[in-house]
């Protein structure tokens, strides 16, 4: 399937303070120069935040963790859990359509979805409230068919069941996640054969369908307000932060090399300026900024002493990020042409 962004994009994302209070703690899980390993959890924030995943959340994500915007891309287009055009303000439904569930009926409640909500997958219901589409493999298997709702697994499902579970929370309610067809998990359809003892203590609900019970909030977005924040790997809560989120502030370190400031141009040459997202790790916003610090040129670039690079790199707030990319030496042969 292609997956693709949305033509319409919002003009901006920023995290509300909360979530970005809760996005720098996850970046301080990784040692410096690896915030990008912290892509997944920030974006599944932002789009629990905005409810899909706009352009404007990814290359805010890829600004604070000092990635390329292609990179980030790359992340959320390849994740079905990542939804790229706007979704249901109630429920998007994501009915399995592999083997297993194909087999047992995965066609039919395409069809309730078709019906009910909207005629493509992806496309919102009229009142907006709904959204569907078909995914892969859920790895429920054995309790096919079966679709994930918000956050939970909704098995052994017909046509009939999973139209009543739209309506129900079309009316408010929450349906319960799991087995619909009376079978507490995945056990054999006639009943357990062995390892039987393991009935009498149980509870009424499998562990997973009793924990969403007990929450109750099978489609409810993670809103930020799910304090404290518990860091313990910084040894503290982290209170959330009271401005938007901005890259994570470079700790206090001895500078390795010392700082001098390269020659910048209060403008391009007569030609006008080169375009420096050819080189690669630059995009649209690190060019704006190198051109906000006087670099419009491959050959300002290529000149860079190591020095420089320091300054430089101390006021693009990427440690490090020019030296791994080699922009110099990019920059170098882009000015020869
Ligand atoms: S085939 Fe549907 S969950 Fe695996």
């Amino acid at each position: 399937m292609l997956r693709r962004l949305h033509p319409d994009q919002p003009a901006s994302f920023a995290f509300t303070a909360a979530n970005a209070a809760w996005a720098r703690a996850q970046m301080t899980k990784f040692p410096e120069g690896r915030q990008a390993s912290a892509i997944i959890p920030l974006l599944w924030r932002a789009q629990e935040q905005e409810g899909w995943l706009t352009r404007p959340a990814i290359e805010h994500i890829a600004d604070m963790l000092g990635m390329a915007y292609i990179r980030a891309l790359e992340v959320a287009t390849f994740y079905f859990m990542f939804q790229l055009q706007p979704v249901g303000s109630v429920a998007h439904i994501q009915v399995c359509g592999t083997l297993s569930c194909m087999i047992c009926g995965a066609e039919d409640l395409i069809g309730v979805c078709q019906d009910k909500i909207a005629p493509n997958a992806h496309e919102l219901s009229a009142d907006g409230r709904f959204s569907w589409e078909e995914v892969e493999c859920l790895g429920s298997c054995a309790n096919a068919p079966m679709a994930q709702i918000g956050k939970d697994y909704y098995e052994d499902l017909t046509a009939a069941r999973l139209a009543e579970i739209i309506d129900e929370l079309a009316a408010g309610k929450v349906p319960v996640p799991g087995p619909q067809n009376g079978r507490y998990a995945a056990e054999p359809l006639k009943g357990l054969t062995s390892l039987k003892g393991h009935e009498s203590g149980r509870t009424r609900y499998n562990a997973s369908a009793e924990l969403a019970t007990t929450l109750g909030d099978t489609v409810k977005r993670i809103d930020g307000s799910e304090v404290p924040l518990i860091t313990p790997w910084l040894g503290k809560v982290a209170k959330p932060a009271k401005t938007p989120a901005k890259p994570a502030a470079p700790k206090a370190e001895a500078p390795l090399v010392t700082e001098s400031k390269p020659q910048t141009l209060a403008k391009p040459r007569k030609g006008g300026a080169d375009d420096l997202k050819r080189i690669g790790g630059v995009g649209p916003k690190l060019e704006g900024l190198l051109n906000d610090l006087g670099f419009w040129h491959f050959d300002q670039i290529a000149a860079w002493t190591p020095a420089e690079i320091a300054w430089v790199d101390s006021r693009l707030k990427f440690k490090g990020r020019i030296e791994r990319e080699d922009w110099v030496a990019q920059a170098a042969a882009l000015a020869k042409g």
